[in-house]
């Protein structure tokens, strides 16, 4: 019988790369879907007509326990969150429901339904193994560079503050009830699917504007921050490759090398032939209330337990990103993007 994964966040970035690679391996995927009607979802399932979905909001535990009920699964992905750090001030609360708490409720809900009791009855039948989506964005005001499974967290942003909450948890029911459970500590992943919020696809979407004449300038904030950028796809295998090691532990995903935001300007405007000094303007107001300068991943534990490497490069990623837009825009479709965001 096919192996069953449910997936939390699966019309997010991560879900849709996640469930094309799980299908690719032969397993059933659910993914949890929140609200009535949720375009985003709609969307996803017109890309990847094999998923199966199961209502749910991890802000409601009932839901969280029917749905693991109702799908039994053999492993559950929880990508689900608020996961754009300058919405994590504008609305703390909430990110610390959905992106922590969640947490919680996730790891409850697969408790209950796997018959683990509080103090330390057995699980009936096979375990549900659980992966959490840890951040870099803990490591924060970083201790030191690069940054691996035993480094200090020290997070900047209520967003960086729930993933930590959520980590810590992770490990509490692994230690407290030898659940299977364990988190991907990932640095930050891109591609054509990434939200127009976050900077790289704003870039991206920006360059090609320029390019079709649509825009002029670009408007960026902090142009000195530096970020271990790498590619979804290759990203998401290494989520499955934790699920499937024979001891639960936590590792760190990244590249290990690290760009600036300037230098992120710089090659996307190269790949489409433009020169970023004349269209990028900066603007005081995009900068956040703390920063988070550099995050940089040593990955050498995943490569020598998991076998996980990296295959995208900084540059391919940045080509693949630019010419995506170039090709979206060019057929008359622009992502939505609020601008009143960063
Ligand atoms: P994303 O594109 O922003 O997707 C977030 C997902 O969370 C969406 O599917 C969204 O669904 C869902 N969600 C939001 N609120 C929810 C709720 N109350 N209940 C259930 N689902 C809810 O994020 P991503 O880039 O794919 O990242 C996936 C996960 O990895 C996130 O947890 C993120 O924090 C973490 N992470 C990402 C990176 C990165 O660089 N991408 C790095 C480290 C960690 P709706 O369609 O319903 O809004
Ligand atoms: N979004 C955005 N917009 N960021 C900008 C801009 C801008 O106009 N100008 C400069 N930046 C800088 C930010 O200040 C930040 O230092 C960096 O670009 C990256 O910002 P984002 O792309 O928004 O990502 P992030 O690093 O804050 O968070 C992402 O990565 C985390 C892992 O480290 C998200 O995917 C998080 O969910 C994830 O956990």
């Amino acid at each position: 019988m096919a192996r069953r994964a449910l997936i939390t966040g699966i019309s997010g970035q991560d879900g849709s790369y996640l469930a094309e690679y799980l299908l690719g391996q032969g397993y059933e995927v659910w993914g949890l879907a929140r609200g009535q009607a949720n375009p985003r979802v709609s969307r996803m399932r017109k890309q990847f007509a094999d998923v199966r979905i199961v209502r749910g909001d991890l802000l409601d535990q009932g839901s969280l326990i029917s749905a693991v009920e109702r799908v039994q699964p053999d492993e559950v992905y929880n990508l689900g969150a608020i996961s754009f750090v300058p919405m994590s001030w504008e609305q703390s609360e909430l990110t610390g429901e959905v992106t922590g708490m969640g947490v919680l409720r996730m790891l409850e809900a697969i408790r209950v339904c796997s018959g683990v009791s509080r103090n330390g009855g057995t699980a009936r039948g096979e375990q549900i193994r659980f992966y959490q989506a840890s951040s870099s964005e803990m490591f924060g005001q970083v201790s030191e560079t690069p940054q691996n499974e035993r480094t200090s967290f020290h997070p900047r942003s209520p967003y960086g503050v729930a993933k930590a909450y959520g980590h810590f948890l992770t490990q509490n029911y692994r230690e407290s009830y030898g659940m299977f459970a364990v988190s991907g500590i990932l640095f930050n992943h891109e591609s054509p699917r990434r939200g127009a919020e976050f900077v790289t696809r704003k870039v991206s979407l920006g360059v090609a504007r320029i390019k079709l004449g649509l825009a002029d300038e670009l408007r960026l904030g902090n142009l000195e921050a530096r970020r271990d950028w790498g590619f979804a796809g290759d990203y998401v295998q290494a989520m499955h490759l934790m699920l499937q090691a024979d001891k639960p532990e936590d590792y760190v995903i990244g590249t290990g090398r690290m760009k600036s935001v300037r230098e992120l300007a710089e090659a996307a405007f190269a790949a489409a032939g433009l020169d970023w000094e004349r269209y990028v303007v900066t603007d005081q107001t995009l900068h956040r209330p703390a920063e988070v300068d550099l995050l940089c991943a040593d990955p050498k534990k995943a490569r020598a337990q998991l076998g996980w490497e990296p295959k995208v490069s900084f540059d391919e990623l940045v080509a693949m990103m630019v010419e995506a837009d170039l090709r979206l825009l060019s057929n008359g479709d622009d992502p939505e993007h609020d601008s009143s965001w960063p």
